[in-house]
């Protein structure tokens, strides 16, 4: 017998046993409890969504029934800035977006109120992803930090700096979590967990809507980008999806239903289509699970062209212009089918609108259907206040933007979001006395510090690395060793980016040599991450990796920071350097941040929110995964494992990050060995500063089911805490799990709670290894 067979046998008489086992088990757990509800496995406490309003509602009808179909037709079309003219906004155009002039936007607005038969204010919206003027790091960052205050500050300043020009809606908070380092928009999320992702989405909408979105400082969310645009099969931006409804509902939809509990009154459906159905003619998605299980009132917009997408290629004329998912013949069709499928207004393209009389001659769309978008999309009209307060004062528009409490917060959310990744022998905090050079491609770049999405960010506002650390090391110096190219293909050239040559080699040498230690700044440029930025390698671009070469040569003590806006493949970065420091793009107040890190003055707490592959074979990779038959053993042929990795892991798993403090993790004990499905159980562990200095500890919990009717992820993280602890403090964490935690949404849709173990894990990552169970009982 070869060992191969010999192997076979094995794993078959393993299979034979664990098969008796799990039968017997499943027997005596097959009685599901709770099919049937659609209790969601969100974090949210109460809901706060907004109780209807008798008084908004009336006025909603008598205006709707004053509403010829045309402006019924013309309140569903959301266009661009360079669209918006007088006579769109006398025409009753429902929405524009991408316009941030309050001149301009007061000029419209004015043409809207005072021109248009009945007086029906514009909304308008942009993209305040993280921040508006005001910087904040990049949602990836954000979610670093565990804090959802720095989510908190990040959306309460976008909102007031956006509604200060006039805008009452952002695109934002975007929730997509992913599994997806190659795709450029992990950037703009929370990463790779539904529960890290839940926490910050809710977090952002209240920040930005307040209880109550018509006050002048705030704004009205959209979350996006419904559904499943995080999983773009290769990484592609916009490409398909494919996936089980278990791990829809499980895994990219709870942060939706996180923002809409938490008030969100817009949504944004995506491009990407998900089991063929594309995101804007999901109905699905759409009307039975977000208008009807999750009971949203407020409008659904499409994104940008993606109803003209749903169209075959070529585009018949007249209509050309994007195309090609194939499930619409022409514009009337695509029109059709998201308006059926529940997209309330179209951005960008125009088939509503433009054939809406005709799709009703016809009888391929309903008035009821339209007066449902148009009703919808009034209300929020209502609720934002614009028909009390349409307009905004443009002479003090400038005067909300960059207010120092804003640039406070920004400096505080970048480095409460950074992730000491390394630090070998206690090499940082540096020495803020001793000479320090900083080095690097990004050592003196603004633009990059804002990342992808930076709202109306200016270059100049941003506060370089060599600034930041020369402000708080006087006598810093400055070398940039190779630049890194912001072009988009077939302009940019990868072996071409951030060449060395021998003279700047020289001078880096030079200037390392000549300091007592090095600020290494390195990554990727912001335009290598966002929307339509997806990598293929997603290591270190350029020749990057041999400035560090160059440094470690010197034998200066030295820190590699990144700036990036996705999991990097770090090998060989972390088998040369002593120390890294994850910075993402941190936004305005970068270098500031990256300094306060460095030299001490704040001592890092942030953790992982997404796993850092060794190699980018390994891509998917995260925590929270299912287990095989197989799983992964490095040592052993017949499993699920690479041939050529000798790691089952990431180089850096989820929920990882160091402090210059070191802290104890133990204790951890529940309130109760058992729990009826409806009840609850309370978790504890104990944290304990052991180090010298004063930080921050992100607690984490997790569970596993390791008995149910669907595999179940080896880890859950279902409640996390971020402490700051004086040196020898100790702190208990409580942590409460009820059904919300332990049940999970079946293939069918359906959310159970089955009796049986669970596992509970505590620590400061995923790896965490303190454990104790209890059993829901029936
Ligand atoms: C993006 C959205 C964005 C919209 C409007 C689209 O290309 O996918 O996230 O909100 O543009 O700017």
């Amino acid at each position: 017998m070869s060992s191969r067979a010999i192997r076979r046998v094995s794993f078959a008489k393993l299979s034979v046993a664990g098969f008796v086992l799990v039968a017997l088990l499943t027997t005596a757990f097959m009685l599901r409890m709770g099919r049937g509800e659609a209790m969601p496995a969100t974090p949210t406490q109460e809901p706060t969504r907004q109780a209807a309003d008798p008084g908004i509602e009336s006025s909603v009808e008598e205006l709707l029934g004053k509403m010829t179909l045309q402006e019924k037709l013309q309140q569903i079309q959301l266009i661009p800035d360079w669209q918006a003219t007088d006579e769109q906004a006398r025409n009753g155009v429902g929405s524009v977006f991408s316009l941030v002039d309050p001149t301009t936007i007061n000029h419209l607005q004015h043409v809207a109120v005072e021109e248009s038969r009945l007086h029906i204010p514009i909304l308008f919206a942009y993209d305040t992803i993280h921040g508006f003027r005001t910087i904040f790091p990049i949602p990836l960052g954000a979610a670093s930090s565990f804090d959802p205050s720095v989510a908190s500050d990040d959306h309460r300043i976008g909102a007031r700096e956006s509604a200060a020009v006039g805008l009452k809606q952002i695109y934002s908070p975007m929730v997509d979590v992913s599994h997806e380092p190659r795709w450029g928009r992990i950037a703009e999320a929370g990463g790779e967990d539904p529960y890290l992702n839940s926490v910050f989405a809710a977090a952002r909408v209240k920040a930005a809507q307040g209880t109550d979105y018509s006050a002048p400082d705030k704004v009205v969310t959209s979350v996006k980008h419904f559904a499943a645009y995080g999983q773009p099969e290769g990484g592609r931006d916009y490409n398909t999806t494919d996936m089980s409804e278990q791990r829809l509902r499980n895994i990219y939809l709870p942060p939706f239903k996180a923002a809409i509990d938490a008030g969100a009154d817009t949504a944004m459906c995506s491009f990407n289509a998900i089991n063929g159905v594309p995101g804007c003619a999901n109905r699905y998605l759409e009307t039975d699970v977000l208008k009807g299980e999750w009971g949203f009132d407020g409008f659904i917009e499409s994104d940008y062209t993606a109803v003209a997408e749903l169209r075959a290629c070529p585009a018949k004329t007249p209509d050309e212009g994007p195309c090609g998912h194939g499930v619409a013949a022409d514009g009337p069709e695509a029109g059709a089918l998201a308006l059926n499928a529940g997209t309330d207004s179209e951005m960008v393209s125009t088939f509503i609108r433009d054939y809406g009389v005709q799709l009703l001659a016809e009888g391929r769309i309903s008035m009821e259907r339209i007066d449902d978008a148009v009703r919808r999309i009034l209300r929020v009209k209502f609720r934002a206040g614009l028909f009390e307060n349409p307009y905004v004062d443009p002479a003090k528009a400038d005067a909300a933007q960059m207010l120092p409490d804003a640039v406070a917060a920004a400096r505080k959310a970048a480095s409460r979001s950074m992730v000491l990744l390394k630090n070998e022998g206690g090499l940082l905090p540096l020495n803020s006395a001793r000479k320090t050079a900083v080095i690097g491609p990004l050592a003196k770049s603004g633009h990059d510090m804002l990342g992808p999405w930076w709202g109306r960010g200016r270059d100049e506002d941003a506060i370089t690395v060599y600034d930041g650390i020369k402000a708080q090391s006087p006598g810093a110096t400055y070398t940039q060793g190779c630049e890194l190219s912001h072009k988009d293909p077939p302009d940019y050239d990868p072996a071409q980016d951030c060449v060395i040559s021998k003279q700047a080699l020289a001078k880096v040498n030079a200037a390392a040599r000549s300091a007592d230690q090095v600020v290494l700044a390195l990554g990727e440029t912001r335009e290598m991450s966002g929307e339509a930025a997806t990598r293929s390698e997603i290591d270190l671009p350029g020749m990057q990796q041999q400035l560090i070469q160059a440094i470690q040569k010197t034998g200066k003590p030295f820190v590699v920071v990144l700036f990036n806006g996705r999991p990097l493949t770090l090998e060989k970065v972390a088998a040369q350097s002593p120390a890294i420091l994850e910075a993402w793009f941190p936004g305005v107040q970068a270098g500031h941040a990256v300094a306060d890190v460095v030299f001490g003055e704040v001592n890092p707490g942030g953790k992982l929110p997404v796993s850092f592959p060794r190699r980018v074979g390994q891509v998917p990779i995260y925590y929270n995964h299912e287990p095989t038959g197989r799983p992964c053993d490095p040592g052993v042929k017949w499993c699920s494992r690479y041939r050529d990795i000798p790691s089952c892991d990431p180089l850096y798993e989820f929920g990882y990050g160091l402090s210059y403090t070191t802290f104890d993790i133990s204790n951890l004990q529940l309130s109760s060995s058992s729990v009826a499905k409806d009840g609850s159980v309370t978790a504890s562990v104990d944290v304990t500063n052991t180090g010298g200095r004063k930080g921050d500890e992100v607690v984490q919990l997790y569970i596993h089911d390791p008995v149910a009717s669907i595999s179940q992820p080896v880890r859950r993280l279902r409640g996390f805490e971020r402490v700051t602890l004086e040196p020898g403090e100790k702190r208990t964490v409580t942590f409460t799990l009820d059904r919300s935690d332990v049940g999970f949404y079946d293939n069918r849709g359906k959310f159970v709670v089955e009796p049986g173990r669970i596992d509970v894990y505590a620590g400061n990552s995923s790896k965490a290894e303190l454990k104790q169970s209890f059993t829901v009982t029936g």
